[in-house]
């Protein structure tokens, strides 16, 4: 009951903006008790450089990348904020993609206890998925995410305009989490998707929040509901398998490997008689937003082991079963399976 209404408040804190009226709310109300947080990459955007201008002193200025994402880097970012001076009013904005805004809200749950943290997610994976739902963190050494809270940001301020200079291949991995939305449970945005003509990216953005956000309300990922949020995994066991393995030594990006791993996961639903449609209409979608589709290379008898040992280490596997998101005819479902059968199931895909 309370969570539902934390996650219903956050839901209304959720605004979307052109620049010239983000521009007008920041200003008027960003004082000099709050901290700033910026990308270094959107430094050169004409409102980032007004904010630095007038906040000079107050402004931390980080170039996003998973790096970022360490205990030592929020060691030094948080005794820097400290010594600049915060109060319990103090509120942390920041301007970034994922990589800055789990970082920049892990800081923000863990000074004094926790301060207001308003984001401005500036890339489209953040707009769409990690600016969602409260989950903060870094990384340790053994993995990713590992060290974090759930922590809701007080407001986040949606601006598409932010997307003008992202890269490309950017843009494409935000796609790849779209596309997901829109296989589990979001038949709207698939339709806007296949549409020949450039969709209206804030509706885009727009359906994909509302997508995520019925998930997000089972705050602590419990399994046995049928909105868990492990279903906003579908395409993350085997895409992380393949990000994650030994033997793949090339730069795929955290979107580019979900591609693959949502045509393999797509694959093995339709294996087991869940999914009755074509698995190539997901490939031809993938290809329209510019993400790999070539699971071949990273998905054959030669990696399925490597793959396996990897997905049993990253899911703490129990009595040799793990839990993975599937889509059948209603959407995304979670399926418990066997680590034999599963490993059988993907030496049968071609
Ligand atoms: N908290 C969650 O629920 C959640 C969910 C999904 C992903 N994540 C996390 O998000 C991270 C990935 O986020 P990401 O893909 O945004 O990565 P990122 O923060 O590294 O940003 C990608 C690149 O785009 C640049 N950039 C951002 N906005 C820009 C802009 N407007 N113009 C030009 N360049 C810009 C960044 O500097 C960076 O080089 C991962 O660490 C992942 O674990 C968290
Ligand atoms: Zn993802």
């Amino acid at each position: 009951m309370k969570i539902r209404k934390i996650i219903d408040k956050h839901t209304h804190e959720i605004e979307f903006l052109k620049i010239a009226q983000l521009e007008k709310k920041l200003i008027n109300n960003i004082s000099n008790n709050d901290i700033l947080i910026f990308d270094r990459n959107i430094a050169e955007i004409g409102l980032i450089k007004k904010l630095l201008k007038r906040f000079p002193k107050r402004s931390i200025v980080i170039k996003g990348h998973e790096k970022i994402k360490n205990i030592h880097n929020y060691s030094s970012i948080i005794e820097k904020i400290i010594k600049l001076g915060v109060q319990r009013k103090t509120i942390i904005y920041s301007f970034g993609g994922g990589t800055l805004g789990d970082l920049s809200g892990f800081l923000a749950s863990t000074i004094l206890r926790g301060v207001e943290h308003v984001m401005i997610p500036t890339s489209l994976l953040a707009m769409v998925d990690s600016s969602i739902g409260g989950k903060t963190g870094i990384n340790s050494k053994f993995g990713k995410n590992l060290i974090g809270t759930f922590y809701l940001p007080k407001k986040v301020f949606i601006c598409s305009d932010f997307l003008k200079s992202l890269p490309k291949r950017e843009i494409a991995c935000g796609y790849a989490e779209i596309i997901k939305y829109s296989l589990i449970n979001s038949k709207q945005l698939h339709k806007l998707l296949i549409k020949k003509s450039k969709g209206d990216i804030n509706k885009i953005i727009k359906l994909s929040i509302n997508s995520k956000l019925k998930y997000v309300s089972d705050f602590r990922e419990k399994l046995k509901s049928k909105n868990s949020r492990a279903i906003l995994n579908f395409g993350h066991t085997i895409g992380h398998a393949i990000e994650n393995s030994n033997f793949y030594k090339g730069n795929l990006k955290h979107g580019e490997a979900i591609s693959l791993g949502m045509i393999v996961e797509l694959k093995i639903s339709s294996l087991l008689n869940y999914y009755p449609k074509r698995v190539d209409d997901l490939i031809e979608i993938l290809k329209k937003y510019n993400l790999p589709v070539n699971y071949n290379k990273y998905v054959n008898k030669k990696t399925i082991p490597s793959l396996i040992k990897k997905i049993t280490f990253d899911k703490k596997v129990i009595n040799e079963d793990v839990n993975i998101a599937l889509v059948g005819k209603n959407g995304g479902f979670i399926k418990k399976i066997s680590i034999r059968d599963l490993k059988s199931t993907l030496n049968q895909i071609k």
